[in-house]
């Protein structure tokens, strides 16, 4: 067997060959198939990125037709999953409501996708894309205790997404462009950031040929964490915290930097960024535009900003390279947008939805091996085992 490297949390280790996404943490880089992601925010959108993403290519605009009418004639879900999702309280986490949601769609889709077969890979990327705006919409409405609303094929998919969340019973609703074009953009961001922790997860369970569906279940669980996908949620967790404090920034950052405190500032560096993040720097400009465009005073987000200010400026996250992150500035945007704090990480998931599903086909197309890391052996050498009674 030879000798084990050891590389805790995979700092250094490569896990596959991937022509998805490249990033370059140093200097700040991030690219979709070739493509800046500068240029994909300012000039794509979402639905466009998820084919780029799935397929290696921007779409014709034939393609484009094909695959957003693919998308649309998927645009609903079985009426049982609506008993499924009545069953959980309403206090149960989206995102657990999520994952098990996405993970019992496989009932209802219960063959097996023949990978090597365009056809049956393009449908079930395609299916599961359409359902999971229904899914991400409906466990919102869970939250909420709201009626569940059915899909609009007149619609975008992000539109779609939007009116089948926020669309009040009886009421007529209109799609505000403002708020669609900042989670159109979110969206984008978020849609592969090559191989993450969810990433990793997705790639890992599919590499035991589990199917698709139950693989991104599991890539949602893994995106629930607040060391990963949380991190939006423990945000603004956190500036309800200091705001609820007194609102003391200072306080809050000397905690962060205390070693003997377990504080860590929500939304601040990266495993790989040791730049600021690019998604972070595109957001941080949305997210500025869309509360003068709503005119939202909120003292939280003041202390957002002051804390951004402190922490760029301080010694100890300059010396470690701690920028804000993503996940500092979308849950700024979504709470300006008046998205309940639990449902952060579900717009992160759609939003990443399209990444893990051009991973893992990636992944099965390449036919890399079951994933089965080795680990470095520290417990007991061999002992006699000991009847209970005389322990
Ligand atoms: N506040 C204070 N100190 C920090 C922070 C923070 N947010 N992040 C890292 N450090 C310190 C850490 O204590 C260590 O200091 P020292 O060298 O003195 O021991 C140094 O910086 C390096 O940190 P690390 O934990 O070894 O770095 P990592 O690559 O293992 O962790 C991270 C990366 C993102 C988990 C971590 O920075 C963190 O916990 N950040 C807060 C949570 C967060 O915002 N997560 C979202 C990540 S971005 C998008 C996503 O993945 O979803």
């Amino acid at each position: 067997t030879g000798l084990i490297t050891l590389d805790l949390g995979y700092k250094n280790t490569g896990a596959t060959l991937s022509e998805i996404t490249y990033l370059d943490g140093d200097k700040g880089e991030l690219f979709y198939r070739g493509y800046p992601i500068e240029q994909i925010a300012e000039k794509s959108n979402f639905t466009e990125v998820m084919y780029l993403l799935l397929h290696g290519d921007l779409p014709t605009a034939d393609q484009f037709n094909t695959f957003n009418g693919n998308i649309k004639k998927y645009n609903f879900v079985a009426e049982e999953m609506k008993k499924i999702i009545d069953a959980f309280p309403r206090s149960a986490h989206p995102m657990g409501v999520l994952s098990s949601l996405t993970s019992a769609l496989t009932a209802f889709n219960p063959k097996a996708v023949n990978v090597n077969s365009k056809e049956e890979m393009d449908l079930a990327a395609e299916l599961l894309i359409a359902k999971f705006a229904h899914l991400a919409a409906w466990t919102y409405r869970k939250t909420l205790g709201l009626p569940l609303n059915h899909g609009d094929n007149s619609l975008n998919y992000v539109e779609n997404f939007y009116k089948m969340s926020f669309r009040q019973p009886n009421a007529d609703f209109e799609i505000n462009p403002v708020v669609v074009e900042a989670l159109d953009k979110l969206l984008i961001l978020h849609a592969d950031h090559e191989q993450n922790c969810s990433t990793s997860t997705v790639r890992m369970v599919g590499s035991a040929h589990t199917g698709l569906f139950a693989s991104v279940s599991a890539g949602i669980s893994a995106l629930w964490g607040p060391l990963h996908g949380g991190a939006n949620q423990a945000v603004i967790e956190m500036l309800e915290l200091i705001e609820k404090d007194g609102g003391d920034v200072n306080k809050w950052v000397a905690k962060a930097k205390d070693k003997n405190d377990s504080f860590r500032l929500m939304g601040f560096g990266h495993r790989v960024y040791k730049n600021f993040d690019p998604r972070a720097k595109i957001i941080k400009k949305a997210a500025d535009d869309l509360l003068v465009a709503l005119g939202i005073e909120d003292k939280a987000l003041e202390i957002a900003m002051q804390l951004e200010k402190v922490a760029l400026e301080d010694e100890y996250f300059i010396e470690r390279k701690l920028y804000p992150n993503v996940d500092f500035y979308s849950g700024i945007i979504y709470r300006a947008l008046g998205i309940p704090t639990e449902m952060f990480t579900v717009m992160f998931a759609l939003g990443r939805l399209p990444g893990w599903i051009a991973q893992w086909k990636e992944m099965r197309l390449k036919g890399d091996p079951i994933g089965r890391p080795r680990q470095v052996y520290q417990g007991s050498q061999q002992r006699d085992y000991i009847d209970i009674a005389n322990r």
